[in-house]
């Protein structure tokens, strides 16, 4: 058995709880498909760590702010089954819209301040669909852990917040980003960039690089650092920034840089909408 597509929460469940009958650990790697090599990571991790890997493939609608990004978001369950399957993948479960929300969603997770800036501020309700979801697939899979990339930090932090405030039996593990050669954070949503665009949008990466080697430097004020991490991205006509900011572990912006922060950014190219953050470690000084 490699890679068995599973469209229904009881099957799912059933197989689950049989190879736990079996004494045989679970791990999950939930996503929303046109898996690259940046969920190849975390399946790699997941496959290293446990038993038994299960892949969750859901376009979920209710993490989607504009309906022509979810319309438009890239679906392709064969190749993605055999990404899976080449990779050791032992479920995929690939439920429908409707076997996840038979009825309109009343109950929702939120985490309330960590939601509120970054990608939290300029996609209303996205982080409130995206924990709803992770919680409802935590219940179906019930998994000893589960992966989650670098790439979407307030993302991870949400989720960590969420396993911890309510008590999920799950243990968190992230995945460093994966990067193209030029920089490129691989995303899903990069196959919709114009060749044009695509030659841009490393200079999201370049931008972070720069803001990261000015704090190594000694740097120690945000506003300095965003002002030169923005030069950068204005070179760039084809770029057009939604947020930059200088955040602590909590995703919260701040003005002086006390210890590590992280260097987050979201930036159109065209229609396209590319998120990148970078860690900065300071030692203690
Ligand atoms: P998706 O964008 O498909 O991402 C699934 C997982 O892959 C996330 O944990 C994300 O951080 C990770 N990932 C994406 N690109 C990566 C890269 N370049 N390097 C490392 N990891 C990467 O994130 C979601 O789906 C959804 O919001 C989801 C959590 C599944 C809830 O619907």
């Amino acid at each position: 058995m490699s890679a068995e597509i599973v469209t229904t929460i009881a099957h799912l469940r059933e197989l689950v709880a049989a190879a736990r009958r079996q004494g045989r650990s679970v791990a999950c790697v939930p996503t929303m498909g046109a898996l690259h090599a940046g969920h190849g990571a975390l399946i790699d991790g997941a496959r290293a760590a446990a038993d038994v890997v299960v892949v969750t493939i859901f376009v979920n609608p209710i993490q989607f702010d504009r309906p022509d990004d979810y319309r438009l978001y890239a679906r392709q369950l064969d190749a993605d089954r055999e990404f899976c399957a080449r990779r050791g993948v032992d479920l995929i479960f690939a439920p429908s819209a409707a076997e996840m929300y038979p009825q309109p969603t009343v109950t929702f997770v939120e985490a309330l301040e960590l939601e509120r800036h970054l990608c939290g501020a300029g996609r209303p309700g996205h982080f409130r669909g995206v924990a709803t979801v992770v919680a409802k697939l935590f219940h179906i899979v019930q998994p000893d852990t589960a992966w989650f990339g670098e790439k979407d930090a307030q993302q991870l932090a949400i989720v960590r917040q969420m396993v911890r405030d309510l008590n999920f039996p799950v243990e968190i593990v992230s995945v460093a980003t994966v990067r193209e050669p030029d920089g490129l954070a691989l995303s899903s949503r990069n196959q919709r960039l114009a060749p044009a665009e695509r030659r841009a949008a490393p200079i999201l990466f370049r931008a972070l690089t720069e803001g990261q080697r000015l704090i190594a430097g000694g740097e120690r004020q945000a506003p300095a650092v965003k002002a030169a991490m923005l030069r950068i991205l204005e070179r760039e006509p084809a770029a057009r920034v939604e947020y930059l900011e200088v955040v602590d572990a909590r995703m919260q912006p701040v003005d002086r840089i006390p210890a590590d922060v992280r260097l987050a950014a979201a930036v159109w190219f065209g229609s396209t909408r590319l998120i990148d953050n970078l860690l900065c470690r300071i030692d203690a000084e």
